[in-house]
């Protein structure tokens, strides 16, 4: 059994439909992308697991427990833990205690801790007294990725962690996901960057207008076919 499913998974925003019955799986020590334009549904489906939205209770399975409706602080307690889009640091908090925040969802030990995450990213040590907005948006990116790390999550959910920034930091930021990914967690990778999602992804999902269009591996889909399930046949 898939340690995260969603089966069915529907939401809305009012009267707007965004989701049209998703079902995605992420295996144990799994690293899945999801990549879709923007407007695609890919922050919802986020939003959806990590319970900041909320479904029907059966919509999504996490390990053996029905979490569509479970709140989002206890969503974090039971292990799965979100990168947001936009980073969302607290602006008046310093680098260390922005980390901090992130042990306060903690459910056990792990492999997480201030000292771990400085050694993965050294900057954030040198920059740990200054406040979150003082930091570039590549380094604000490692303090969110960080902050998720200190719960010491069993599924690690990241929602754009490229977004507006240059590639050579694109490049330094993903290469922390391999060693995240060597401690046991699993990872959910939102992206538009197609390239930079298959890099790192043993799965991959293409989503469209609130729906899966595409499921494989990197190895195994075609450049067509990526381009068809993104943009649609027709672009
Ligand atoms: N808070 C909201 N209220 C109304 N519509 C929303 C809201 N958030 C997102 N949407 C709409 O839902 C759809 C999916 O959005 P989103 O999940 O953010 O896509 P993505 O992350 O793939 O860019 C879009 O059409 C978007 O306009
Ligand atoms: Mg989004």
């Amino acid at each position: 059994m898939a340690l995260l499913q969603t089966q069915n998974l529907i939401a809305h925003y009012g009267d707007f439909q965004a989701l049209f019955g998703v079902d995605v799986h992420l295996e144990e020590g799994e690293t899945v992308a999801i990549i879709g334009a923007n407007g695609a549904g890919k922050t919802t489906l986020m939003r959806s697991i990590s319970g900041v939205l909320n479904n029907q209770a059966e919509a999504i399975t996490f390990d053996t427990d029905k979490i569509g409706s479970t709140h989002a602080a206890d969503v974090l307690k039971k292990g799965i833990a979100m990168v947001p889009e936009g980073r969302k640091l607290f602006p008046s908090l310093s680098v260390e205690e922005n980390l901090l925040i992130g042990a306060y969802g903690r459910k056990g030990n792990g492999p997480w801790t201030l000292e771990t995450i400085y050694r993965m990213f050294p900057v954030l040590q040198e920059r740990r007294n200054n406040p979150g907005t003082a930091l570039s948006g590549g380094q604000q990116q490692m303090v969110a990725i960080g902050r998720a790390l200190m719960s010491n999550p069993r599924v690690l959910l990241c929602d754009e962690i490229s977004l507006g920034l240059a590639p050579v930091i694109i490049k330094d930021i993903y290469a922390a996901l391999p060693k995240i990914k060597e401690t046991g967690t699993s990872i959910i990778v939102v992206e538009q960057d197609i390239g930079q999602a298959l890099k790192v992804a043993d799965r991959v999902y293409c989503m469209m207008e609130g729906r899966i269009t595409l499921e494989g591996s990197p190895s195994d889909l075609s450049r067509d076919a990526i381009h068809n399930a993104y943009f649609g046949a027709s672009a």
